[in-house]
């Protein structure tokens, strides 16, 4: 009899709760994750040209038995990334039209400071068996990735960004003389492989020995000119139709975003401010984004010279240290660090991640760039000092994630 009377109460609760949520607002957002730095979106609103123009180079690949060679180069946030993910979608699903065999795959450069690590996410994903690749050199580690593009029968365009920041940190730039002459060094590779570069200038060239300039061979080029107010409209109004409700942003709010985002890194800060607005939004309860999220927003998104502070576009080494300057600063009440302090709070950093840590004056360069960059500040004296100028929760959620992600064997795309 109890158990019938409990059994009805429970009822009575599920369908009060029930018709409770079926009053309350629907939130702003239908997909928040597609507004991620990782997702690649289906349409790139301003980029049509370009994309084809890589389409046109990359079109032999699937027709003929060639290999090519593009760079791919633009200011911060101009596309590069998200251009060549999309031309690598494009170009597997097109090989899976015709039969043929063809992988993408995306190297972030500033995330794989040795040419082991490149060659190790190399192997992770077209050596296509299990192979162990312990105590194996980055040419033994090539040799068995040319084998098994070969004995596949696959194709490889390779996506190495960040190509600028790996050269001007002083990494080792074997990987840009082996994987061009890939085909010499192993025949059964010949034509399989083929190569995009990207970077923000072409001026990461002029410090390449002659040698390896050499090999680099006939590259060509596709620009990617700066983005204005209206294309970053356009490109909010876009991904805004993918992550949120109908009608939840208006064409206004859209507008707003845009011209407000122009002095902070355009449409990346945009996306960020949107997602933010968004979220500011649904706090509200609200079944729109208004002009009053969007400043709320704004005020709360910490800045560097780059706009949001974006830990994703550090090299790796720079964000651990960045790691240990937020672990240690939040370990303590005074306002600075020493040099000594930041160094062990970088190597155990390091140790977390199982990366090796970096020597003390490459440190100190790194440091001075992430000053530049507005993520430390620097007080010199007799001694330099490093400290924060803003609260760096926020930072260190983002932080976290992009170590992982740089970290993670596989680049998804
Ligand atoms: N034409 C576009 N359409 C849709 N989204 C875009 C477009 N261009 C850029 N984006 C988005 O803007 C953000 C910045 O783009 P991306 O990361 O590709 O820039 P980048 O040139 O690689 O920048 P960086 O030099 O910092 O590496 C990403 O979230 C990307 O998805
Ligand atoms: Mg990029």
């Amino acid at each position: 009899m109890q158990l019938a009377s409990e059994r009805a109460f429970i009822t009575t609760i599920s369908i009060f709760t029930f018709w409770l949520k079926s009053l309350s607002p629907l939130g702003v957002f239908k997909n928040r994750r597609v507004l991620l730095h990782d997702y690649t979106p289906t349409r790139l609103p301003h980029r049509e040209r370009e994309l084809n123009e890589l389409k046109n180079y990359f079109g032999p690949v699937l027709t003929e038995d060639v290999n090519v060679k593009v760079h791919v180069y633009g200011s911060i946030g101009s596309g590069k990334t998200v251009l060549c993910r999309r031309l690598g979608r494009y170009l597997e699903e097109e090989a899976v039209k015709a039969g043929k065999k063809l992988k993408y795959v995306h190297i972030n450069l500033a995330y794989t400071p040795k040419p082991y690590h490149v060659m190790t996410k190399l192997m992770d994903q077209v050596s296509f068996v299990e192979s162990s690749r312990s105590g194996l050199s980055p040419e033994e580690m090539l040799a068995i990735i040319a084998r098994s593009l070969s004995r596949e029968d696959y194709r490889l365009v390779l996506t190495l960004d960040e190509v600028d920041t790996y050269i001007s940190e002083g990494r080792d730039p074997s990987i840009l003389y082996m994987l061009p002459r890939v085909h010499e060094l192993f025949p059964e590779a010949a034509c399989r492989v083929s190569l995009i570069y990207v970077s923000r200038s072409l001026d990461w060239m002029a410090k390449l020995d002659k040698a390896t300039l050499d090999t680099l061979g006939r590259v060509s080029a596709v620009h990617l000119g700066e983005y204005g107010v209206p294309e970053v409209r356009d490109i909010v109004g876009y991904r805004a139709e993918e992550a949120f409700r109908p009608g939840a942003v208006s064409e206004d709010v859209t507008d707003f975003i845009a011209r407000a985002s122009v002095g902070y890194g355009g449409v990346r800060y945009a996306l960020e401010l949107l997602l933010e607005a968004g979220g500011q939004a649904e706090m509200d309860h609200a079944k729109t984004v208004k002009a009053e999220h969007v400043r709320r927003a704004h005020a709360l998104i910490p800045k560097g010279a780059d706009g949001a502070y974006y830990p994703g576009e550090l090299s790796l080494h720079k964000q651990l240290l960045l790691e240990g300057v937020i672990n240690a600063l939040q370990a303590r009440t005074e306002p600075y660090l020493s040099l000594d302090d930041v160094y062990s709070a970088y190597r155990i950093a390091c140790e977390e991640y199982e990366r090796e840590a970096e020597n003390k004056p490459a440190i100190q360069t790194y440091l001075t760039d992430l000053e530049r960059h507005g993520y430390v500040l620097l007080v010199k004296g007799n001694e330099t000092l490093v400290g924060m100028e803003f609260p760096p929760a926020r930072l260190a959620k983002a932080l976290k994630e992009s170590l992982e992600h740089a970290l993670q064997p596989l680049d998804k795309h």
